[in-house]
């Protein structure tokens, strides 16, 4: 398939750091269901700040199977290239850098797609980066500052020459935030103008889609993000159809409740159970709408049971709330079959 630096990437599916989703639960179980990699959520280059409890969870990988990639975001040379040495110390592989995001939070201080607007500072950071550590860097970006703007290429190129060993990049420009569809033509462009493996990313939902981005841009891989909260399953489902051209039906009931059941599970130890049940409301709420919503029948409302969910602040309670509606919806499965 492709190569980042010496790491074998072993699928064409990758999964997007997404703060707040992509935590090392999530990353385990979209790695084993076929996700080549699983980068972590961005952690800020300001290892002082790495004390707590949130940067801490988002320097770690067991379980995960691909290589261990961490990105990280900031706006200073020397601090990103202090905190790729600092991830490298404590076991990453493969180091990315955030100059995607159009958060508010990272934006403001000129990182995350701000960098975008002052290429020599972004020279400046690549090369301090490369330079402080023998892991491969990529670099993840978006298109450009705006639709006037639109610097990828040039970026792409900076960074080739700069030593980056692979490239995502989000179909839009910093001003679109997550507006508009996302577009390929300049994927396709950038993907032309580098040797380096370009990834592509940008609602990606389905295996058409990825097959249809692939094509269309010459892509190494493509990466997902929103499409595969509450379905992890669609790695797999891509990777066989990119394989062999066949659409593998989605996971049955009992299979979608014995997931939420062990990624919960997975939650409340990695984040403690007061933690781990909020995020586990989160995630319901995103497995529901995909897989179990349109299997109530009319007197069983999804929204209601949901709204009951969340009123439940145990591990016990959640799991046996899942245990429960899956005993309910069962029989019917088995009728309309
Ligand atoms: C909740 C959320 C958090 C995100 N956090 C990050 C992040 O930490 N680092 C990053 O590079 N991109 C982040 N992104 C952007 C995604 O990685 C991805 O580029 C974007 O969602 C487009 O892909 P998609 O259409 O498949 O979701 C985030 C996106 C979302 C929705």
């Amino acid at each position: 398939l492709f190569h980042i630096g010496p790491y074998h990437i072993g699928s064409q599916t990758l999964l997007a750091p997404m703060a707040g989703v992509s935590d090392l639960p999530f990353r385990r179980l979209c790695s084993r269901l076929g996700a080549g990699l699983a980068t972590s959520e961005m952690v800020t280059a300001d290892t002082r700040l790495w004390q707590t409890d949130k940067s801490r969870n988002r320097l770690m990988w067991e379980g995960i199977s691909g290589p261990r990639s961490v990105q990280i975001a900031g706006s200073d040379p020397v601090q990103m290239a202090e905190a790729a040495r600092a991830c490298a110390n404590l076991g990453a592989q493969i180091l990315d850098i955030n100059m995607g995001c159009p958060a508010k939070k990272v934006c403001n201080k000129a990182a995350g797609s701000a960098l975008l607007k002052d290429e020599p500072l972004v020279v400046d950071i690549l090369q301090a980066v490369v330079a402080a550590t023998t892991i491969p860097v990529t670099l993840k970006f978006r298109t450009g500052w705006d639709a006037e703007n639109r610097n990828a290429v040039r970026i792409a190129r900076l960074a080739q020459d700069c030593g980056v060993q692979a490239l995502t990049l989000h179909g839009r420009t910093r001003a679109c935030r997550f507006e508009g569809a996302a577009e390929y033509d300049t994927i396709g462009e950038v993907v032309a103008a580098v040797d380096i493996p370009v990834i592509a990313n940008g609602d990606i939902d389905s295996p058409h889609k990825a097959r249809q981005v692939l094509l269309h841009t010459n892509a190494a891989a493509v990466m997902i993000g929103r499409a595969a909260q509450g379905n992890p399953w669609l790695f797999g489902q891509v990777n066989r159809f990119l394989a062999s051209g066949v659409i593998a039906s989605g996971p049955d009931l009992s299979a979608v409740a014995a997931l939420m059941q062990e990624h919960f599970t997975a939650l409340y130890e990695f984040y403690g159970t007061y933690l781990g049940c909020r995020i586990a409301r989160k995630h319901l709420g995103w497995y529901l709408d995909g897989h179990l919503a349109w299997r109530f029948p009319a007197h069983l409302k999804a929204d209601v049971w949901r709204q009951s969910f969340n009123a439940l602040s145990t591990p016990e309670e959640q799991l046996n709330a899942v245990a429960q509606l899956s005993d309910r919806l069962n029989p019917l499965e088995d009728q309309a079959a």
